[in-house]
């Protein structure tokens, strides 16, 4: 294993090899999908195009309203709807968060402005070997592995010394206001949240204020380009979310997020302007799996290209992480160790896997 120092710089040190920019291969309007991006059979997604088989948030009772959480009489219910999403799914959706709809328009415009940037000008921000900042391909990691359907662009936002402006696009001309602004009212809304999820067990309050001092946030853009066989391809493999919480915003049309529960997979049916929130591992182990993270995967579409935009939060690089002690009893057995926030981003890296088993066997308890 590559032994880095996270504290001084954010850098994972695992080594990325260049590969074609998908939006390339997408112009050139191919009748194949090229032999490395076609995945294993099992991997395969089902497109599901009827509306019947979309899993409906709002039927399954997964969609916060923030503005009732602001009211006396609605609060109690809506943290108790949120404790049931976090325990049964692992994710949910929220509704009246506050963020200006112009700034999400805004920055859905920008995002994929750049993305359709000639590549050379979008070359300027590549990623380079051990950073996960830039535009790129993430977590390519040998010359054999299957590619996702999906490019990104990766910025730290938080704390702000970590902020590298070498890759901050300077075009669009409004990319730079509108990512620094989008992010402060993300971050805003993660620490809410959080105190929402203290509060829905009992904890104190504060209890991820205090562990969320200096907060580590990153913001990625995920786009993918139209593919000729979505049925082939996957734009973003199977994952849990590494972080505390996810805010992505999909699109609002084109449908693309799968989540897996029950051994099944369900396409996630857009909200408009709603943001979707998924409970990552760190939240796992800090609840002592109370609530569990999502395992989640992005498709491509046919005809569309796709552009969503996460913004992952998470303790800083130094924090201890372990679960609640008021959430371990006798009912309740200890399922996680103590770690500390880094050692698990050098672990999942250095492993080059995304399945979920590799975070328990990181970070749970072996009997
Ligand atoms: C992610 C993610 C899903 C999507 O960025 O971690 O899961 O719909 N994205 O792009
Ligand atoms: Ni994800």
């Amino acid at each position: 294993m590559v032994s880095v120092d996270l504290s001084s710089s954010p850098n994972w040190g695992k080594s990325l090899i260049p590969v074609e920019s998908v939006e390339e291969l997408a112009k050139r309007h191919l009748t194949q999908v090229p032999e490395r991006y076609v995945k294993s059979d099992e991997e395969r997604p089902a497109i599901f195009e009827s509306a019947t088989d979309l899993f409906d948030s709002e039927k399954n009772d997964v969609v916060i309203d923030m503005s009732k959480i602001a009211q006396e009489e609605h609060r109690e219910e809506e943290i108790r709807k949120m404790a049931k999403a976090c325990e049964e799914w692992g994710f949910f959706q929220v509704v009246n968060h506050g963020i200006p709809h112009s700034l999400i328009d805004t920055l859905k415009r920008i995002g994929k402005e750049f993305f359709q940037l000639p590549l050379e000008k979008k070359q300027r921000y590549s990623l380079r070997p051990g950073d996960l900042q830039g535009y790129g391909q993430t977590f390519v990691v040998s010359e054999s592995q299957k590619l996702d359907w999906g490019n990104v662009l990766g910025l730290v936002m938080y704390p702000t010394e970590l902020r590298d402006l070498n890759y901050w696009p300077t075009e669009p001309a409004d990319f730079r206001e509108n990512v620094n602004a989008y992010n402060t009212e993300a971050k805003n809304l993660a620490e809410q949240l959080l105190a929402l999820v203290a509060e829905s067990l009992q904890l104190q309050p504060d209890f991820f204020v205090k562990k969320f001092d200096n907060a580590f946030q990153r913001m990625r853009m995920n786009y993918y380009p139209p593919c000729v066989s979505p049925d082939l391809v996957l734009g973003l493999s199977a994952h849990a979310d590494m972080v505390a919480l996810t805010l992505l915003l999909q699109d609002d049309e084109v449908l693309g997020l799968q989540i897996h529960k029950d051994d099944q997979w369900r396409s996630v049916k857009p909200i408009p302007y709603a943001l979707v929130i998924n409970i990552g591992n760190l939240i796992e182990v800090m609840t002592n799996g109370r609530y569990k993270s999502i395992v989640h995967r992005a498709v491509t579409n046919k005809e569309k290209e796709r552009l969503s935009i996460g913004v992952f939060y998470a303790p800083r690089f130094t924090e201890e992480i372990s679960p609640a002690p008021e959430l371990i009893d006798d009912n309740h057995p200890c399922l996680f160790r103590k770690f500390i926030h880094q050692d698990y981003m050098q672990d999942y890296y250095a492993r080059g896997t995304k399945e979920k088993n590799s975070f328990y066997e990181f970070a749970g308890i072996k009997n």
